[in-house]
């Protein structure tokens, strides 16, 4: 188990995503390079005020918390919201279960439009209201508290709330460089150069201790190295791409069907995923190289009615493995015969070579 240790905590990090930043994942993020992880953004109120949100989320982020799951922290519990009071007692809630905690400020949503939270907090006007939650929570916490902010308009701004946020007591600060826009929540590329005046002005303002993370346009592990390097940026944060391929801070490519069925065990070990989480999960590792492949459609379909981590397991093993046996999978056919997807894949590989996929593909 590892502590959080700044700066190298900040390093490779996995981001806050909705339905998707679940335990399972983060504990799989963390094996295969991130060196922290956030959680989804999650509601002070109901965390005050919902038991079973309450309850579901401390069981999410304590097993984690324990040491009892090996390799797991750091974990950063993300809060949404714009009231002080309310966001300080929530996060005291989950404080003794957490390494840190940070305040969304990039949220795009219409529901965070509504809620005035997230990316809607980013105008000056409410710049002394973010001052004062950073300050409250800082100041009352016994662990940091960052921030994940998206540009100011105009961007130029960004570098001054940046500034702001490392005075009221933001331990470090993410940027993803896009605006906030409802509609195009991640289109267009993030703009790299605005991570890199916000790095350059806290170093001239006063400020070479908070770290800057960047967020943004990383597709491939050489995207990491190009962005520390034009950015100067502390860490780099990943999204998207990290449900793709999991092992992108390892600067590899895992197996889809191996490291799907590294993930359901983890889900069996760790059962705070939902279901739908899981088969989105499992679709994003199997889409990202399978996509393009004749089975892939029925991969889908059969993905869409599997109702148990079993059933997902079953799929993989079974049709998956058979399809892309007949298919010559290379990385799979190397696989069989090394007890590496149990022994029933192996001898559906080896049933595949007699068998027509247009036949197998028919449920
Ligand atoms: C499915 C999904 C859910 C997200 N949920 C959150 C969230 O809860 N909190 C947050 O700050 N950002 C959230 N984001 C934004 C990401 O954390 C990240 O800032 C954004 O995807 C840009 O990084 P990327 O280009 O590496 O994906 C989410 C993104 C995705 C794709």
């Amino acid at each position: 188990m590892q502590a959080f240790n700044a700066p190298d905590s900040l390093a490779l990090i996995a981001a806050p995503m909705v339905n998707q930043s679940d335990l399972p994942f983060r504990l799989l993020t963390r094996r295969h390079g991130a060196t922290l992880a956030y959680t989804q953004m999650l509601s002070p109120h109901l965390l005050l005020n919902d038991q079973d949100y309450l309850e579901f989320h401390l069981r999410d982020i304590r097993a984690e918390f324990d040491g009892s799951t090996g390799l797991e922290r750091p974990v950063v519990v993300q809060l949404h919201g714009n009231d002080p009071d309310i966001l300080v007692k929530a996060a005291r809630v989950v404080q003794t279960s957490c390494d840190g905690i940070d305040l969304n400020l990039g949220c795009p949503q219409e529901h965070a439009k509504d809620g005035h939270y997230g990316g809607y907090l980013l105008g000056k006007a409410d710049w002394p209201l973010v001052e004062q939650i950073v300050s409250s929570m800082s100041n009352s916490l016994s662990i940091p508290v960052s921030t994940k902010i998206r540009l100011c308009e105009p961007s130029s701004l960004t570098p001054l709330l940046g500034t702001r946020l490392a005075a009221a007591g933001s331990s470090w600060i993410t940027l993803h460089a896009r605006h906030v826009n409802a509609k195009r929540r991640r289109a267009g590329a993030a703009d790299l150069n605005a991570v890199k005046i916000l790095k350059d002005t806290l170093v001239a303002e006063g400020f070479p201790n908070v770290p800057v993370i960047s967020n943004g346009n990383v597709g491939t592990w050489e995207h990491i190295l190009e962005n520390r390097k034009e950015t100067g940026a502390d860490g780099i944060m990943v999204g998207e791409i990290l449900l793709d391929n999991p092992c992108i801070f390892e600067n590899a490519t895992p197996d889809p069907v191996l490291i799907s069925l590294e993930y359901l065990e983890l889900c069996k070990t760790y059962p705070t995923a939902s279901m739908t989480a899981i088969r989105t999960h499992i679709r994003h590792f199997v889409e990202h190289q399978c996509a393009r492949r004749p089975w892939y459609p029925h991969f889908r379909a059969a993905l869409n009615v599997c109702h148990t981590v079993n059933d997902v397991e079953a799929l993989l093993r079974g049709k998956v493995v058979r399809w892309r046996g007949k298919g010559g999978a290379t990385p799979l056919r190397s696989m069989a015969g090394k007890g590496m997807l149990g022994s029933q894949a192996e001898d559906d590989l080896e049933d595949a070579q007699d068998v027509d996929l247009s036949e197998s593909v028919l449920f």
